[in-house]
């Protein structure tokens, strides 16, 4: 079992992978600015607050971990103006891994970040850059910072997330050639975290998850 370290642990895909981590028996260190405020009770993650964009608090909340998985989000309304949340952290987590000698990365991205930008439809290029542009932007940098370390790392590249329970019905596209865009629950982007924690099958790739 592992212990994993959970950046964004209070809402969404982070929220999800903690309580699929706990449910596999792994020890979770919950971070996020309101860790405090996360609704789960038993088991209880160990909860650590604290901002992804401070270096001390990366630093403390690196001890003793095994695995890290990054899933900070932006609000909506904040995709509208300029996005350095995912660049500027990772430009932070990167270099304290490497430091605690922690290596293993779990990173989520998004359908449409490097070279899966290529893959999005002609009808939805326009849209996808009005909205997401900026944020896809910062999160080809925290992608491109990741490649460029030393790190164990796999990119997950959900498309549309949706709430609700875990189907564990969904696919793991790993071929560019295969990449496309589609639904996908956030419970089911954690349960792959988990699953991937156990296997390693996805090192260094980065691979689309959808319905
Ligand atoms: N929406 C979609 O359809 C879609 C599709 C593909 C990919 N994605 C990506 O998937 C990821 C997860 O999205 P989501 O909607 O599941 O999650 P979310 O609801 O956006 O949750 C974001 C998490 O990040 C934390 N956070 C933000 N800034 C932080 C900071 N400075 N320090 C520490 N924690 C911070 C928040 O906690 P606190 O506020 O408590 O700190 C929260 O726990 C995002 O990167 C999103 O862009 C979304």
């Amino acid at each position: 079992m592992a212990h994993i370290l959970v950046l964004g642990a209070s809402n969404g895909i982070g929220l999800e992978t903690v309580k699929a981590a706990l449910a596999a028996g792994h020890r979770v260190r919950a971070f996020a600015r309101s860790a405090a405020e996360i609704p789960l009770s038993d088991p209880d993650p160990e909860r650590f607050t604290g901002d992804a964009l401070k270096g001390g608090d990366v630093t403390a909340a690196l001890d003793g971990i095994d695995v890290v998985v990054q899933a900070l989000g932006v609000p909506f309304k904040s995709l509208f103006g300029p996005v350095h949340l995912f660049s500027d952290a990772t430009n932070l987590l990167v270099p304290a891994m490497e430091k605690a000698g922690v290596r293993r990365l779990i990173a989520v991205t998004g359908f449409g970040t490097g070279d899966s930008r290529a893959a999005v439809g002609l009808l939805q290029r326009l849209p996808f850059q009005l909205v997401f542009g900026r944020a896809y932007d910062d999160k080809d940098a925290q992608e491109m910072r990741i490649r460029k370390s030393g790190l164990d790392w796999t990119f997950v590249r959900p498309g549309v997330l949706t709430g609700g329970a875990n189907t564990g019905r969904y696919q793991v596209l790993e071929q560019p050639s295969s990449w496309r865009n589609g639904r996908i629950a956030r419970a089911d982007v954690a349960d792959f975290i988990v699953r991937d924690i156990a296997s390693k099958a996805y090192i260094r790739k980065a691979v689309v998850l959808v319905n």
